[in-house]
């Protein structure tokens, strides 16, 4: 990163950096959780909840560049092994259910996922709100998103 853009972080720069990987891993687990979820279920409801599915599981990887791309910016090094993915997160992985006609599941830990997100990027939206303008920001705009993932998928369980 410049001169000028590192200077005006005062934050620890190697704390912002291990923040920016904890949800680094939560994005890639979350994608892969989804997505695999998506081609995993079957059933009445399925086809809906596989769209929604698909949608958000690419959201997540994009959200995961995001914060790749900071980390990269602020000289650090995003995780390189997939086991330092599971070591890092927060939040953690959660198979789809061993019953792929399971949907009730499928969303209660969608939602317990979302929700972990939610808690984990408004502590750090608020963290780094006067020492790192640009990581706050984008822990910000990742909060949005995960609150309405949230939104979406309590609407759909009570429909379904
Ligand atoms: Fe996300
Ligand atoms: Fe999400």
């Amino acid at each position: 990163m410049g001169r000028k853009g590192k200077e005006i972080v005062k934050a620890n720069l190697q704390e912002v950096i291990s923040d920016l990987q904890k949800a680094y891993a939560d994005e890639w687990l979350a994608h892969y959780q989804y997505w695999l979820t998506a081609h995993w279920i079957r059933g009445m409801d399925a086809d809906t909840v596989k769209q929604i599915l698909i949608k958000q599981s690419a959201d997540e990887l994009n959200h995961a560049e995001r914060l790749a791309n900071r980390i990269i910016q602020l000289g650090g090094t995003p995780i390189m092994q997939f086991d330092q993915l599971i070591q890092n997160s927060a939040c953690g992985y959660k198979a789809p259910p061993s019953d792929p006609s399971n949907i009730k599941q499928v969303i209660q830990d969608v939602l317990e996922a979302e929700a972990c997100a939610i808690g984990a990027y408004s502590k750090l939206s608020e963290k780094y709100r006067m020492t790192d303008v640009v990581t706050h920001e984008i822990f910000e705009e990742l909060l949005e998103d995960e609150v309405s993932d949230e939104e979406q998928w309590e609407n759909l369980g009570s429909n379904l």
